[in-house]
């Protein structure tokens, strides 16, 4: 069994879904609300588990009902909840999202997920320590990415770096990284719009580029790869990423090559967009049968 540590967020997903998205100043009906377990760190915690490592989350929750539900969540998915501390008179991470016109669009409010700062990770090193792989994305605050590229390094821990959601992160964080995965739209910030074919050469075997429905790339130190996804009925695409992130590290840890983790994460992916919910449809290791 695999052991793996995520350093993240831990959130509520509040979500409407709507025929119509609406443009500023406007008011729509909506179709539903509902309330599911959410966050980016949460969500690659839950889909490692259900693929069937061992996790430990390393984030907070606010002092609230949301901070039970996310808690419970874990406990439910079988993710280790040590590292997980509540803070006090906070609100637990939310985030808004409206589906509409077959996408998502979502409004993060950070609430505990900002008190993952690096005296934080620093206290859960034990579970750093003992892990085959990390997993850190950016729904925490910056320094925190940066303490745990360093550590992860200082550790000779593989590092999986998800730059999700986008932000400029600096060369030194880059450099230490083992994986990074930014989507079209991360990757543009990353690397200024830099000819992709030219970037993925510059770091064959770490920078994979995530496409949606078209796949994922990277630069196998001979040739550019890419590695189709699989089509499927789209119910939510929210977490797809998440899962696809999870499912990578869990197959690249049991042994396996960088493509065949990518063919392993694609079709993890593939699997949870056809429910409802981030962390909806993340299939368990007996699903993907294999
Ligand atoms: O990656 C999907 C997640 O991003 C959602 O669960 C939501 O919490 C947002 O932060
Ligand atoms: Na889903």
């Amino acid at each position: 069994m695999v052991n793996i540590a995520v350093i993240g967020s831990a959130s509520i997903d509040l979500v409407v879904s709507a025929n119509k998205r609406p443009q500023a100043g406007e008011t729509v009906l909506g179709k539903s609300f509902t309330t599911v377990p959410g966050g980016k760190g949460a969500n690659q915690a839950v889909a490692a588990a259900r693929l069937g490592a061992k996790v430990t989350m390393i984030g907070r929750v606010g002092d609230d009902e949301y901070g039970k539900q996310i808690l419970n969540n874990f406990r439910a998915n079988g993710v280790l909840t040590q590292f997980m501390e509540p803070v006090t008179d906070c609100s637990s991470g939310t985030a808004h999202i409206i589906l509409a016109e077959g996408d998502n669009s979502i409004v993060v409010v950070q609430g505990a997920n900002d008190y993952v700062t690096p005296a934080y990770v620093k206290g859960a090193s034990q579970a750093i320590e003992t892990a085959d792989i990390v997993l850190v994305q950016q729904e925490i605050p910056e320094e925190t990415v940066e303490y745990t590229a360093k550590l992860c390094a200082k550790l000779r821990i593989p590092l999986l770096l998800n730059p999700a959601p986008a932000r400029v992160i600096g060369d030194e964080v880059i450099e230490l990284a083992t994986y990074i995965t930014p989507n079209e739209h991360e990757y543009k910030l990353l690397f200024k719009g830099d000819d992709s074919s030219t970037v993925l050469k510059k770091y064959p075997n770490k920078l994979i580029i995530t496409e949606g429905k078209n796949g994922a790339r990277f630069y196998n130190g001979n040739e550019e790869v890419v590695v189709p996804s699989f089509s499927v009925p789209i119910v939510d695409t929210t977490g797809a990423g998440d899962t696809f992130n999870a499912a990578f590290a869990v197959a690249i840890s049991e042994g396996r090559s960088i493509e065949e983790a990518l063919i392993f994460a694609n079709r993890a992916a593939s699997l949870s967009i056809t429910k409802f919910g981030a962390q909806g449809g993340m299939p368990t290791r007996a699903e993907m049968k294999g």
